[in-house]
């Protein structure tokens, strides 16, 4: 039975895992373009990890730039066995308080124009969302965090807006009307990439702010949002060591590593 190797995407404020033993850096090509960043590759003790930066080095890819198919595609070439993203988020409830982290379980996907899809083109498949996470690899996170002293709060619907602006206050009382939790620029398409490739897929998003829909408060600023990822980083990182302790040592294969076997519609014979 294959051992854990985790893929980690690193969003703002997380550009590199630390901790990492026999690290390496590696440029890896897709066949989807070119990836966000080199693909950094390591281990902590037993554990395989290789990171991938969101938003490239230097932060220089916005939201609707990131090449999330090429993540994902460099990612699973490079032998991952589970994708666990860490995120920047807003919150839209006020018991998510800034500095706690989601193990996010749900989506709402308001972004557009994005390349959301590995088929299409002559390949046509359908997997299945209505769970888009993994549910043993989103409590081994949020374990993990706990773990490494974060406050941890398991489930949540996470908001994907495009983007690169904020939310008009407006939109951010409708995504609490229509049951969000918190509200990001990039989970998706990522999950819905993870499960086409199928790699289970978690989020630990760290909540950064309260968006725009509390009256008595100005709207979100990007200081804010990289003040208290910075806070964070360290505890991202701690978050990692104690997710390579804590993995099972076997690690048992889930129903999402066989994602494309009841999904692909167009006949064998047909393929490109
Ligand atoms: N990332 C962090 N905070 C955010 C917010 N309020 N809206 C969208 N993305 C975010």
């Amino acid at each position: 039975m294959p051992g854990w190797h985790i893929g980690i995407i690193g969003g703002s404020g997380l550009y590199e895992p630390g901790a990492l033993e026999d690290s390496q850096v590696i440029s890896v090509g897709s066949a989807f373009g070119t990836p966000s960043s080199p693909v950094t590759t390591g281990r902590i003790g037993d554990v395989k990890f290789s990171f991938i930066a969101r938003h490239g080095e230097g932060h220089r890819l916005s939201p609707g730039e990131v090449n999330y198919r090429a993540n994902i595609d460099a990612l699973k070439r490079c032998g991952v066995t589970d994708v666990l993203a860490i995120s920047a988020i807003g919150s839209l409830r006020e018991e998510l308080a800034p500095g706690t982290f989601v193990a996010c379980d749900q989506f709402i996907d308001r972004t557009v124009g994005r390349e959301r899809s590995f088929f299409g083109e002559g390949l046509v498949a359908h997997v299945s969302l209505a769970d888009p996470v993994c549910a043993r690899l989103s409590d081994l996170a949020a374990r993990a965090a706990e773990a490494a002293g974060a406050p941890v709060h398991r489930g949540g619907t996470y908001v994907a807006i495009e983007g690169p602006q904020f939310s008009t206050r407006a939109e951010s009382r409708m995504f609490r009307d229509w049951g969000g939790d918190v509200i990001g620029m990039t989970a998706m398409p990522e999950a819905r990439l993870a499960r086409e490739a199928e790699l289970p897929y978690a989020i630990l998003g760290m909540v950064t702010d309260y968006d725009a829909w509390r009256d008595e408060e100005a709207g979100v600023e990007v200081d804010e949002i990289l003040a208290v990822m910075k806070q964070n980083a360290a505890l991202a990182r701690q978050t990692l060591i104690a997710l390579a302790t804590a993995l099972p040592p076997e690690r048992v294969p889930v129903a999402i590593e066989t994602a494309l076997d009841s999904a692909i519609v167009t006949p064998r014979d047909h393929w490109l």
